[in-house]
């Protein structure tokens, strides 16, 4: 890796392993200009890359269709209003109404390490595992700076780009758009891949044709939300599984996000990726600064699969910081779909009795121990314990189950206040609400407005105090509706539109105050499922609750999709009973479990009522997480066929890094009659080493496994599964 700094003809070239990035400094004016992103070259001056040799030359030159020139530039960091007509990466209204920018070079610093973003998740790196290029750019009219901070690391082809305004005029500014990262290249044969989905089906693959004009996901949900995801994709024609051009953009953010194609007139693209605009209003008062979140940019010349391995690397290595990031999280049982809302202590430690003879290591208490909450339309925001439900209070029960030998795990939903609450009896005005108008209920809820000291002093008291009371080592922190009715008592007139991005920075600031005051414990993020699984969350909890759905099936493209981006050792993934709640759908409990693994691991079910053979497979089950965690959890991540594509059967495959084990998951979801054995070839593997079948003690060479792959013969029935574990001989 390493960041140069062309002088002679103010040339930018970052490298990464296998990857080049190139800007230059074009013309009289400065400009700031983007030349190349894709495989690594070896030449630093690339401007011609640029086509201002071309008609309508730089402005200098051109002075008079100096509009043309701008509208095709392509802009590292676009303006606004002044001749560019495409979307610019900032807006800024200057106090009389204008809105209008233009940013030019003025300095740059190359150095080792990474700088912390103030208040905001960021991949981070020390000075011998990654090096930063900050650029600034400055608009003189407005006395405003931009700066660019490029981030690259040791062994892993990704760039992490984010942007700050500062304010250096003596008046308010009102910040209305900024993108972290705006890139423009040239349209070749891209598709667009982004992840769409809802409750109980998140994060489904989708592709598009790129047409003219705009083409964009985002979220204004006030939660990277579970409809739309802040990744963009964007696939060569040529591009598959293991080959081809794939450009990747993800955002380290937890809110509204806007993530942007726009194919213009000369058939270039402008991507963009930032906080969505919509309600977007941020006063930066003189000095201030505006942080924008981080976007992580990756290149892959090895299709999907390349773009999805240096993402789980960077997560794993640069983003997640919880001490369990390297760690084999323990076995829980989560009560909800064994219990929802009905339970008591003596059920609990039932419960916990067969799973700890079952071998299960935690039990976490879900919704419904405090206050008053017998179902879900009330009690949010009275964090006491229910004593009828507990008698003996909440010390005595995680006693108990620590006394049986389990560990003890609580839910919580912090950001929320029922109207049918204590907490709203006596403070109507802390839920975010429009006076004069009815707040729009979710779920019978409202959220909370932790933007207000008071308020977010409240929570996390509440949250810490149970905490400081027991022995409780996991928290499942949930988020179970998004933000409406918008205004906060917090904030004047004139600064309403920095609600949601307040909101997001206190959830931040909220989460980082608990695992500061409690290091040891293991967070879990959840939302509905998985509306907040996204990479800013990992920055404070190494595990996000992926979906709601645990029905083995749906699991498949949910997990495919996530384990796009994310390392299977974040992806939340539990064995529920049967039928499933979701979709009523039986699955063999097998196969539940070889699903699950492809995740953190743990069991969501009533363990004192599912059927005896179900029981009776959950040592073994057990055994194998034990087994294989460690492989699934550090191990590179190849999906070999998707459910999703052919409709029959669906295949990953986790292969350690020194190649010296594999296991691959198939799971026949249709059987297909008078049909014949499926071949799947495998991928990773060393192509001269010899590995051993556990199962048929067949021996094969790396080379015969990846090219001519292996057979796997038809199951009976539905929706059968098999793990193949392959060793080096
Ligand atoms: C959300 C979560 C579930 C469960 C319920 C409890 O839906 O995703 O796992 O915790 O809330 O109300």
């Amino acid at each position: 890796m390493d960041i140069l700094f062309d002088e002679k003809n103010g040339v930018f070239k970052i490298d990464t392993e296998k990857t080049s990035y190139v800007m230059a400094i074009m013309d009289t004016e400065k400009l700031l200009g983007h030349a190349y992103y894709g495989k690594k070259i070896s030449d630093v001056d690339v401007r011609y890359l640029l086509r201002t040799s071309e008609n309508p030359f730089l402005p200098s030159v051109n002075g008079r269709d100096r509009g043309s020139v701008l509208d095709s530039f392509p802009f590292e960091f676009p303006g606004c209003n002044v001749g560019d007509y495409r979307e610019s990466a900032v807006e800024l209204e200057d106090g009389n109404g204008c809105n209008a920018n233009f940013f030019t070079y003025r300095s740059h610093r190359i150095f080792a390490g990474k700088k912390p973003i103030k208040g905001l998740p960021a991949t981070f790196g020390n000075e011998s595992d990654s090096m930063t290029l900050e650029i600034d750019l400055e608009d003189k009219v407005l006395g405003v700076t931009a700066t660019l901070s490029y981030s690259i690391f040791q062994g892993i082809d990704v760039i992490a780009r984010s942007a700050a305004v500062t304010n250096h005029s003596k008046r308010s500014l009102f910040l209305t758009r900024i993108m972290s990262a705006s890139l423009d290249m040239d349209c070749e044969d891209y598709r667009l891949l982004t992840l769409h989905g809802s409750w109980a089906r998140e994060r489904h693959m989708d592709y598009r044709e790129i047409g003219y004009g705009k083409s964009s996901v985002g979220s204004v949900r006030g939660e990277s939300s579970h409809q739309e995801h802040p990744f963009l994709g964007l696939v060569s024609g040529r591009a598959g599984q293991e080959q081809g051009e794939v450009y990747g953009f993800h955002f380290v953010y937890s809110g509204n996000f806007l993530a942007q194609v726009e194919k213009n007139q000369f058939d270039s693209l402008r991507v963009q990726m930032g906080i969505h605009p919509k309600n977007f209003r941020f006063e930066l008062k003189p000095g201030e600064v505006f942080a924008a979140p981080e976007v992580i940019m990756v290149y892959s010349d090895r299709g999907l699969g390349g773009m999805t391995r240096n993402l789980h690397d960077l997560y794993r290595e640069h983003l997640i910081r919880s001490p369990y990031r390297d760690r084999k999280r323990p076995i829980l049982i989560n009560n909800w779909e064994a219990t929802y809302f009905d339970f008591n202590t003596e059920k609990l430690l039932d419960i916990a009795r067969e799973a700890k003879k079952c071998g299960i290591e935690m039990l976490v208490m879900d919704d419904g121990w405090f206050g008053r909450r017998n179902d879900d339309n009330s009690s949010l925001g009275d964090w006491t314990v229910n004593v009828e439900k507990l008698p003996g209070g909440l010390k005595y029960l995680v006693d108990e189950v620590n006394r049986i030998g389990l560990k003890f795990g609580i839910w919580f939903e912090p950001e929320m206040i029922s109207p049918e609450s204590d907490l709203y009896r006596a403070h109507p005005d802390w839920a975010i609400s429009i006076d004069g108008r009815t707040p729009c209920r979710m779920r019978n809820q409202y959220v909370l407005d932790i933007t207000r000291k008071e308020v977010s002093d409240y929570v996390y008291e509440c949250v810490a105090a149970v905490l400081r009371s027991a022995n409780i080592e996991y928290v499942k922190w949930d988020m179970n509706r998004p933000l409406c009715d918008l205004a906060s008592k917090g904030l004047g007139s004139a600064n309403q539109g920095e609600l949601s991005h307040r909101y997001v920075l206190a959830v931040y600031a909220l989460q980082e105050r608990l695992i500061s005051e409690f290091p040891n414990l293991l967070l879990e993020n959840c939302s509905g499922g998985g509306a907040r699984f996204d990479p800013g969350m990992l920055y404070y909890s190494p595990q996000i609750w992926c979906s709601d759905d645990t029905d083995a099936i749906e699991r498949l493209s949910i997990q495919e999709g996530t384990a796009l981006l994310y390392p299977l050792s974040t992806i939340g993934a539990h064995v529920s009973d049967c039928p499933n709640h979701t979709v009523g759908r039986n699955t063999p409990f097998e196969t539940r479990g070889h699903v699950a693994l492809a995740g953190t691991f743990g069991y969501e079910l009533d363990i004192t009522k599912i059927p005896e053979a179900d029981r009776q497979a959950i040592p073994g089950q057990v055994a194998m997480y034990h087994k294989y965690n460690d492989l699934v959890r550090r191990g590179d991540y190849y999906r070999i066929a998707s459910y999703r594509e052919n409709h029959f059967f669906d295949c990953y495959e986790v292969v350690s890094k020194d190649q010296k084990e594999a296991m691959i998951v198939f799971v026949q979801v249709l059987n297909r009659p008078n049909f014949r054995s499926r071949r799947i070839r495998l991928c990773g593997l060393d192509p001269k080493r010899n590995y051993r079948n556990e199962d048929t003690g067949e021996i094969l060479c790396g080379d015969t496994l990846m090219n001519a792959g292996i057979t796997v013969p038809a199951m009976w029935g539905d929706f059968c599964s098999k793990l193949i574990h392959l060793s080096a001989e």
